[in-house]
């Protein structure tokens, strides 16, 4: 019992293990060597007999002992003094040595602290030894002797059994012991290799109590952090984590306090102030059923967090690449799953990202243009191809796109889907368009101002003659209705080329600097007897001190002709005309073809802004979007070229022309004319 209660000291495990061997030992030598004592006189070392030696000066005593030892089976030698035995003991080496206390010259106890005590016998010191005393020799310190390792007394004088008994019973404590202390240095040695272990353990192992203080931390702590591991017994963990994880440090340690076993992923401070990622693992530690402590073991992560930080932060990247790119972009999957759609995309589409991902490419766009879209899917087509279409938008409208798409390819050359990258180019197909149309009308122009100019001629003669004709008869004659009639016709048709000339061959503004005044003067006169033949009321404000306009005086006096014509033409029933002007600081953007506004230069400059006004008829608001479009007309006479002239000679000036009307009630158009280059 003993023996096992030692073993206690080491871990549980090998306890047991201890004991089961000891069980196994106890079984096989002791129990069977009742039954058959065979094994206890056979040393398994030398094949031989065990030897014992009697040291004794008494002669019959070793008579009989030899007597007894022989006949039990047990080789049987002996000497009747000390210095003999000791002599003995170094040249025979017995199994055990039976020892007479009381001897002439060195007692047996002297020899006995001999052999225990000097290097000589050291090798032999483990020999097991009785000592054989008298009755009489009651001041024997037998407790010292016991503890320096005697095996037994025998008290003279004592039976054959007795001593047989003895013998036997010193072998088996003897094999025991050794044994056991054969066990102990195995388990030690097991121990160090764990300690071993733990200590050089990669990972940070330790235990900490209920309060979360260090009781036990490996070498790696200091390894990994910097600081002592002394240092950090008997203080608290969490001191050591970093501020920003200390609460899920300390929630996860409460429920393993409540049993059970955590995993997560915390920062802990270093001396170097980096953080150090670890991920944690901690169990509870119970003893009696109840939880002491727990036990951590923690790997360093760091490597890892880094390598993950910066594939989060290569995935960010390109992720805004992608988002911040012109150009719309959508990826699928082998089964035409939206994997990604950009903002462009969005833009472009009328969609939002978080409506088609994850959906079927054919639950968003017509199957016509699907298949158009992803042809390439089926056709195993390694390089992007560019085409163009057109795409439905989200709200049915249609948009031009320029498109390519590519197979995505993984790291193995596989193909794991498709990217669509496109651009809206309804814009440049508009332009397009424009460019055509233009060209048509540029051509128109060519032919229109040959014939004006072929045409004009044969007029100015048709004109003369009339009013040749005219002159020649009486004030008196009615037929001079008729001269009157085909002179104002020849006029008109003579307006008509002039416009014709005019938009076919757009004169370069000669820019001056002019007073406004003096423009809408001579205008006036033009206008002078039609308004008042028409019942229209004119008004003109225009400030006082105006700053001088740069501007062609011919082409500025046109725009007011073609303003005031339309105006007049809208009011058949009379109303009011208004001119009014001002001067304005002010920014004019650029427009592109959709009029949309675009930043180019921030710098306010100063106009002169006219507004001409009317009480007519207003334009129709389907009409808003043309009227500046040359040959667009509502009236049967119109050419549909005043507008357009007007507009090209005010973005020839770099001002800037905008309208408001509305229908029945009238039209306001404005200009910002420039006072400098
Ligand atoms: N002040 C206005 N009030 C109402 N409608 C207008 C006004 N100015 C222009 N419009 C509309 O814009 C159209 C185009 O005008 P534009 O001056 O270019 O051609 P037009 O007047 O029809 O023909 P032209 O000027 O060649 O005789 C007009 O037909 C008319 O419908
Ligand atoms: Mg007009």
């Amino acid at each position: 019992m003993a023996l096992i209660q030692k073993n206690n000291k080491t871990s549980s495990v090998q306890d047991r293990k201890g004991v089961d061997d000891l069980k196994n030992f106890i079984n096989d030598h002791i129990y069977k060597s009742s039954q058959s004592a065979m094994p206890l006189r056979w040393n398994e070392k030398t094949g031989t007999k065990r030897t014992i030696l009697l040291i004794d000066d008494d002669k019959d005593m070793v008579e009989i002992g030899r007597k007894i030892i022989v006949s039990a089976g047990y080789h049987f030698i002996s000497t009747s003094n000390g210095n003999d035995g000791l002599d003995y003991i170094l040249k025979y080496r017995p199994d055990l040595i039976l020892l007479d206390y009381v001897m002439p010259g060195i007692t047996g106890a002297e020899v006995f602290e001999r052999l225990v005590t000097s290097q000589r016998y050291k090798h032999l010191s483990q020999t097991p030894v009785i000592m054989l005393t008298a009755k009489s020799e009651y001041d024997i310190n037998r407790a010292t002797l016991f503890e320096m390792g005697l095996a037994a007394f025998l008290v003279k004088p004592f039976g054959h059994r007795e001593l047989i008994n003895v013998i036997d019973n010193v072998f088996i404590l003897h094999q025991v012991k050794q044994k056991n202390k054969e066990l102990e240095q195995k388990i030690r040695r097991s121990e160090y290799k764990y300690q071993d272990l733990i200590e050089n353990a990669n990972d940070l192992i330790y235990t900490l109590n209920l309060k979360g203080d260090f009781i036990f931390i490996n070498r790696r702590l200091s390894t990994l952090t910097g600081f002592p591991r002394e240092e950090w017994v008997g203080r608290s963990f969490f001191d050591l984590v970093a501020p920003e994880d200390r609460i899920e440090a300390r929630n996860n340690f409460s429920l393993t306090l409540r049993g059970k076993a955590r995993m997560f992923e915390i920062r802990l401070i270093c001396q170097t102030g980096a953080p150090l990622y670890l991920s944690m693992n901690i169990n509870p530690i119970y003893e009696k059923g109840e939880v002491v402590g727990a036990i951590g073991i923690s790997r360093d992560i760091t490597q890892r967090k880094k390598l993950e930080q910066e594939i989060t932060e290569l995935k960010n990247f390109n992720e805004s690449i992608i988002q911040s790119m012109g150009s719309g972009l959508i990826t699928l999957n082998l089964n035409n799953k939206i994997t990604s759609f950009n903002i462009s995309a969005e833009e472009i589409l009328g969609y939002k990202q978080n409506d088609v991902v994850g959906k079927h490419i054919y639950d968003i766009f017509p199957k016509q243009e699907c298949e158009r879209l992803i042809s390439i899917n089926t056709t195993n087509y390694k390089y992007p191809l560019n085409r163009e279409m057109e795409l439905t938008r989200k709200d049915d409208s249609k948009v031009f796109i320029g498109y390519s798409v590519s197979s995505r390819i993984d790291n193995h050359n596989l193909k794991v889907g498709t990217i669509i990258s496109f651009r809206d180019i309804s814009q440049i197909k508009q332009m397009q368009m424009e460019v055509v149309r233009m060209d048509r009308l540029a051509s128109m122009g060519v032919l229109a101002s040959g014939i004006a100019h072929e045409v004009r001629n044969p007029l100015a003669g048709i004109k003369t003659m009339a009013q040749t004709l005219e002159e020649e008869l009486e004030p008196a004659d009615d037929r001079r209705e008729y001269l009157t009639r085909i002179i104002s016709q020849v006029n008109r048709l003579d307006e008509l080329l002039k416009s014709l000339f005019s938009f076919a061959k757009p004169q370069q503004p000669k820019r001056k600097y002019q007073r406004l005044e003096d423009i809408i003067r001579e205008v006036e006169v033009l206008f002078d007897d039609r308004l008042t033949k028409k019942n229209i009321q004119y008004l003109k404000n225009i400030q006082k001190n105006l700053p001088q306009i740069f501007v062609d005086f011919h082409q500025i006096q046109q725009v007011f002709i073609n303003l005031f014509l339309n105006s007049l033409e809208a009011m058949p029933k009379g109303g009011v005309l208004e001119l009014l002007a001002k001067p304005v600081q002010t920014i004019i953007y650029p427009r592109d073809r959709r009029k949309k506004a675009f930043v180019s230069e921030n710098r306010e400059s100063l106009y002169v802004e006219v507004s001409v006004h009317d009480s007519g008829v207003g334009i129709n608001p389907e009409d808003k979007k043309v009227i500046f479009d040359p040959f667009f007309t509502t009236k049967p006479q119109g050419t549909g070229l005043g507008l357009s002239i007007v507009y090209r000679i005010i973005e020839e000036h770099h001002g800037e022309i905008v309208f408001d009307s509305e229908t029945g009630k009238g039209t306001t158009f404005t200009l910002l004319l420039p006072t400098e280059d």
